[in-house]
């Protein structure tokens, strides 16, 4: 089975992996058939935080026991400071980025707001350019930056048939006078991607040395990131998002980006970002990570044996990409067992975009019957957790204002689940529907 990122146009309803593979990826996560007492349980809301990979939560529990102080010049110190680089080096393996510097820090949002920061009070601009489907770690730092610095923030208004933001909807708003761009990577709230490659270089035809922020916490498991194509200044991404353990946010800053000036201790260099104390199994639980997606990959490279890390987490991203994209069109259309949501009465598919390769595994849906919070407590009496996003909450309301609803209950499974487990959720739909 070839690897190339070309499958992925030519596959554009996804590919699922084999029976056996399948068994193999579920054994090596925690947690995805029954919870934590035990009980039955399909899990759907892993854009709230992800199924953890049993080596992930092995490894963090190994580091963190360990008490030395990874700033010390004895064997132990030296290899927690092993640990650190090869962390370091995997997350740029994740986003193929080249030099530049890597920030650990305890959440993706205080990341976004600490580069949002050094970025707008110190590139020069009379406005600042985002896009309404900003997470608001990254929508409220750009907005509490322009107040401060007198700028004028532009907003760039999402498109409700494709779910995201068009790259002339951003780019008409950027211009030689825009200090900053914040784009995020796919929406988390209809999944949709944004289309960076082309909004990069379309914004940089605009203006040259523009500085690019971008929030891959949605995108990055589910996708392959490429900063050779899209070189931005800072990205970040949350590991509990991404098969990892939580208090972790790690980002990458390009090499002008590093050295602006930030909140740092004065004696570390000029590119240094971590403030304080460094945790180890941050980057134990990384590396982790990353072994995962490689050991996938290694799957799919059939005589092609290779030990370039980024070739191999390339195809095992590719394919995590190729199945989810086949469970999504499972979703939608359903096959002989079961009928797909776009079938069923009573039940409205939100945002629902024909081309499946533009989006990443999350669907918005509604009941004619019940509101989004009931309809998420008759999934959780069926043993099925699903997240209501409504306009009510600070996390959704401008996105879903944006778009002209008023809530939808949103589904995000993982590549950890089958078709069968789909079927499954689709039968619970349709009873919920009928009110059975
Ligand atoms: C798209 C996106 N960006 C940023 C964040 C913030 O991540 P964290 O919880 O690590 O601060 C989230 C979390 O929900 C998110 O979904």
């Amino acid at each position: 089975m070839g690897t190339d990122q070309a499958l992925l146009p030519k596959l554009a309803r996804g590919q699922l992996f084999s029976d056996a593979l399948m068994r193999e990826v579920k054994a090596r996560f925690l947690q995805v058939d029954h919870d934590h007492h035990g009980r039955e349980r399909l899990y759907f809301d892993n854009a709230g935080g992800s199924f953890r990979l049993k080596a992930a939560a092995e490894r963090f529990a190994q580091v963190d026991a360990i008490p030395d102080n990874a700033e010390r010049i004895h064997a132990t110190a030296v290899e927690l400071q092993d640990i650190q680089a090869k962390g370091c080096a995997d997350l740029r393996t994740i986003l193929n980025a080249q030099g530049g510097s890597v920030y650990a820090s305890l959440s993706a949002s205080g990341a976004m707001f600490d580069m949002v920061r050094a970025v707008a009070e110190n590139v020069p601009g009379t406005n600042m350019v985002t896009t309404v489907l900003e997470h608001p770690s990254a929508f409220d730092a750009m907005s509490l930056y322009a107040q401060r610095l007198g700028r004028e923030l532009r907003v760039a208004r999402s498109n409700p048939a494709t779910g995201g933001v068009d790259v002339d909807e951003i780019l008409r708003l950027v211009d030689e006078n825009t200090s900053v761009l914040n784009v995020i990577y796919a929406s988390n709230i209809s999944g949709a991607k944004l289309d960076m490659e082309a909004i990069v270089r379309g914004a940089r035809e605009i203006k040259p040395d523009l500085y690019i922020l971008a929030d891959a916490v949605q995108h990055a498991p589910h996708g392959l990131i490429d900063l050779q194509k899209t070189p931005v200044d800072g990205i970040n991404l949350a590991p509990y998002k991404f098969f990892g353990c939580r208090g972790s946010g790690l980002s990458w800053l390009s090499e002008r980006a590093s050295v602006l000036p930030h909140h740092k201790l004065a004696g570390k260099k000029p590119d240094y970002w971590d403030l304080g104390s460094a945790a180890p199994w941050q980057f134990a639980v990384l590396t982790e990570i990353v072994d995962y997606v490689c050991w996938l990959g290694s799957q799919f490279v059939g005589d092609a044996i290779t030990t370039d890390r980024r070739a191999l987490f390339t195809a095992g991203i590719t394919h995590i990409e190729l199945h989810e994209r086949a469970l999504l069109a499972l979703l939608l259309d359903g096959n002989e067992n079961v009928a797909g949501m776009r079938k069923l009465e009573g039940v409205s598919v939100f945002l629902d975009h024909d081309d499946l390769t533009r989006r990443d595994l999350i669907l918005g849906i509604g009941f004619d019957r019940i509101d989004c919070t009931q309809a998420v407590v008759e999934y959780a009496r069926r043993g099925v957790t699903v997240y209501e996003r409504v306009a009510t909450s600070i996390y959704s309301r401008r996105m879903l204002e944006s778009f002209g609803l008023a809530g939808t209950v949103r589904v995000s499974p993982l590549h950890c689940h089958s078709v069968a487990d789909v079927e499954k959720f689709l039968r619970i739909t349709q009873d919920i529907a009928r009110g059975d």
